[in-house]
């Protein structure tokens, strides 16, 4: 049987998602398609455009004229590799805007359509299995608490050697950003009624990608 697998897998900031399925990817030989560096790509050239991400003309604009790949999983804006620009605690603070904008969106999920035509993708976001793939083969939740996502978030920002950053303010960003994600019109953060929920607050990695892996083979 050759049919192409999708799994797609949502979850709030700092959940473990991508780190969880990146690995799954790996493991089933799949392609792995992180949506919210697509979001984070337009925001990181809004910035440098020296534009304001909340003014939804300007971003609608921005993105006309840009272009967002995935190649070997590296994100390319404009054919540059970006996959560490786009990390920055800056995109961090600003992304939310950007991902909330109507035209954004219908042009992102688009993109994220046509990557899993053509192979197997475990695809991570927001509203994968409840926008861009209703009917997905596996459905994933990925959550954990707000302190243990801060947590993690914080310690991925002081080993990239981040200075100007406390626990507590990265604590009050992802509060903000669960909320503007999971209130916005479109596409919010919810929980596909027919995902499996995975709760990483108390697990490691590799429980998790157990998990995940053994109920997907056994096609649960
Ligand atoms: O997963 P992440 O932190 O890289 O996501 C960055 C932002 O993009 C996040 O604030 C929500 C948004 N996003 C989205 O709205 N829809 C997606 N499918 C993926 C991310």
């Amino acid at each position: 049987m050759n049919k192409n697998i999708t799994i797609a897998i949502d979850g709030p900031a700092g959940a473990g998602k991508s780190t969880v399925a990146k690995k799954i990817a790996e493991i089933l030989s799949f392609e792995y398609i992180d949506t919210g560096a697509m979001y984070r790509a337009l925001t990181f050239k809004v910035l440098n455009l020296g534009l304001d991400p909340k003014s939804v003309d300007d971003v609608i604009d921005t993105m006309k004229s840009t272009s967002i790949d995935f190649r070997n999983n590296h994100i390319y804006l404009d054919n540059v590799q970006i996959d560490r620009e786009i990390r920055e605690n800056i995109i961090n603070q600003n992304v939310s805007y950007v991902a909330k904008i109507k035209e954004v969106r219908e042009g992102m999920v688009k993109i994220q359509r046509e990557l899993a035509k053509t192979k197997s993708v475990v695809m991570d976001g927001r509203d994968i299995a409840t926008v861009v793939f209703p009917n997905a083969d596996f459905k994933f939740f990925i959550t954990a608490s707000v302190e243990e996502r801060a947590n993690r978030r914080y310690k991925e920002l002081i080993e990239k050697g981040e200075k100007d950053i406390s626990y507590e303010n990265i604590k009050k960003e992802i509060e903000s950003r669960d909320k503007i994600d999971s209130t916005r019109e479109i596409a919010p953060l919810v929980e596909s009624k027919d995902a499996y929920r995975l709760d990483t607050t108390d697990k490691t990695i590799d429980e998790c990608v157990e998990e995940i892996i053994s109920i997907v083979s056994s096609g649960r």
